[in-house]
């Protein structure tokens, strides 16, 4: 696990960038996994300033994102395809066929997550962007997911939904189910980079670096993957102890 640790949000956006812009300069092809949340929002802008300036081009981008909740419509704010249209999707030149985002129909979920993790066997992720909860959920992989799982429909965690409730008008409005890719799915990415800031993470954060494998802390299996990135802010790394950060560079 490689761990690099900036100053403030900011710069550990300018992080992400850097390394995804590359990636994408190299490799006009690449499949990316994508994440929704508070967290990757400064990402994404950056991406879109450089879209803008013509340094990078999302036409043979191909994207697959981590989750959506189930029982509220795709067009409400709150939506994850809202979300990724909004922050990202709208302001880029990405073709809309090479999008994916789990649907939502609560009518057909279960052929709905069926339908998508065959799409995802079928597909490498080179790149997998991840945030965490702040109860090491990874996309929503709540704590005693199995490893093994692939795409399938959740029941939030009552922390989720507390964390969650900020973005909802009342916290009764934050739904009780998501369709996220499992485990299994995210650890068949290539490339694995996660993104964190604030004290908020800094317990889970030392956690994921410095504690046993176990379900109860879905992201501590990412201590398993080849090839993790986690781009920290001095508060989400700060209770980490100083042995494990060899790579840190201000
Ligand atoms: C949601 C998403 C996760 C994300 C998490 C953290 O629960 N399903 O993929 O990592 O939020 O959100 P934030 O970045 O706002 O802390």
């Amino acid at each position: 696990m490689k761990i690099i640790v900036k100053a403030n949000y900011e710069s550990v956006s300018k992080e992400a960038f850097e390394i995804i812009s590359n990636y994408i300069k190299n490799n006009p092809h690449a499949c990316l996994g994508l994440a929704t949340g508070s967290t990757p929002i400064g990402l994404y802008k950056r991406l879109i300033k450089a879209y803008e300036r013509h340094e990078i081009s999302f036409k043979y981008v191909t994207t697959y994102n981590l989750d959506e909740y189930v029982g509220i419509d795709r067009n409400h704010p709150q939506s994850y395809y809202y979300f990724m249209h909004n922050h990202l999707f709208n302001h880029i030149d990405i073709n809309p066929e090479n999008v994916h985002i789990p649907e939502n129909d609560i009518k057909h979920i279960d052929d709905i997550a069926k339908a998508y993790n065959e799409q995802l066997k079928k597909t490498s992720i080179d790149l997998q962007i991840l945030g965490i909860g702040s109860n090491g959920h990874i996309g929503f992989n709540e704590p005693g997911t199995s490893f093994d799982q692939e795409t399938f429909i959740v029941t939030l965690d009552e922390q989720t939904k507390r964390d969650n409730a900020r973005f909802f008008k009342s916290p009764a409005l934050v739904p009780t189910h998501a369709i996220t890719m499992g485990i299994k799915n995210i650890m068949d990415s290539k490339k694995i980079m996660l993104i964190a800031v604030g004290k908020r993470k800094a317990a889970i954060i030392k956690a994921v670096v410095e504690g046993k494998v176990t379900t109860e802390i879905p992201a501590t299996i990412l201590q398993k993957h080849p090839d993790v990135t986690l781009i920290l802010d001095t508060s989400a790394a700060s209770l980490i102890n100083k042995a494990y950060l060899k790579n840190e560079n201000k």
